[in-house]
């Protein structure tokens, strides 16, 4: 068995875990994946809570999945009516109570900063599935897992980020991933009210020494690009539904785009997708993002076999 000696640790942002812990993961997930039957047992007597205070299909859906597929139980919440948050209770008695039923948490909260505030009162550790437009690492670990497989490595690779990399919390979190890694430079294609938070840029890129640049057009980097990370805009993170409705449709991936593009391009989306990528794109065998979201099981199950200590 492949011990990765993350028992009882929390994930709140992808720096949370070294470049080294992060390769044992993407190694457990391999492995997964070749015998989807290995670690059928081990959480067997586990409890996972998965709480989810905004919407999800593939993050919640996955954790679920993944710890059943371990032979674990899961409880939780689908939607913040339904539990006592409804009635007014503070997110730090939510979680001191859910953290004397079970063994682990997952959290996905519309707050910024709501993964590490629960972090403080858990007697358990604390995945962040989500805290508004900041962070959102498991994603991150299923990007780089895919990227892994398709490319070989992590490095030595041009990534563009295209649409809304304001409030996208995919890609804060991917981009502040990569800035760790060998020879990434990065593209950011966004209309100029959807720019890359400066945080992120003075914070993260500039002291890593990043070689990046921001551009309006689509078009006229694609053919530059070794990885393409398509994103949603976040409607629910909009103060108007006017620039929502202006600023939605800014960038649309379809074959005739895609025609400078690399053979080798690797194209990715964390999804749900809009309008961002014509279905046309989806036969092409440079689309990804389907692929992505099974990798998020395996890297998921990696995560949970870890952090409940059952590998050590
Ligand atoms: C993303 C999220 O929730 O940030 N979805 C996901 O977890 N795969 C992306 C999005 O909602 O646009």
């Amino acid at each position: 068995m492949y011990a990765t000696r993350l028992s009882g640790r929390h994930l709140i942002e992808p720096g949370d875990f070294t470049l080294d812990e992060m390769d044992r993961l993407f190694t457990l997930a391999e492995e997964i994946e070749d015998d989807p039957v290995y670690l059928r047992e081990s959480c067997r007597g586990k409890l996972l809570a998965t709480l989810f205070f905004e919407p999800s299909t593939r993050t919640r859906l996955s954790f679920e999945a993944a710890m059943l597929r371990l032979g674990g139980n899961c409880l939780g919440f689908a939607e913040p009516s339904s539990s006592s948050a409804a009635k007014g209770e503070s997110l730090a008695d939510t979680i001191r109570t859910v953290a004397c039923y079970t063994d682990a948490i997952v959290m996905r909260n519309p707050k910024e900063g709501a993964a590490l505030l629960a972090s403080r009162y858990a007697q358990v550790p604390v995945i962040n599935a989500g805290d508004g437009g900041h962070h959102h690492p498991t994603q991150t670990l299923t990007d780089l897992m895919t990227i892994r497989q398709i490319w070989g490595a992590i490095g030595d690779f041009t990534v563009g980020f295209c649409g809304d990399l304001k409030f996208g919390r995919t890609v804060h979190s991917l981009a502040k991933a990569l800035s760790r890694y060998p020879h990434i430079r990065m593209v950011f294609i966004s209309p100029p009210e959807l720019r890359v938070p400066a945080y992120i840029k003075t914070g993260i890129l500039d002291k890593e020494a990043i070689e990046y640049q921001e551009v309006d057009c689509l078009e006229k980097v694609i053919g530059d690009l070794d990885v393409l990370y398509m994103t949603r805009v976040q409607r629910e993170r909009f103060f108007n539904e006017e620039d929502y409705i202006r600023l939605k449709d800014s960038y649309i991936l379809n074959m005739e785009k895609m025609k400078p593009a690399r053979k080798t391009l690797i194209i990715l989306h964390p999804l749900p997708r809009v309008n961002e990528i014509a279905p046309e794109v989806d036969i092409d065998s440079r689309a990804s993002y389907f692929k992505q979201a099974q990798y998020g099981m395996y890297i998921r199950m990696a995560l949970l076999a870890s952090i409940l200590g059952v590998l050590d």
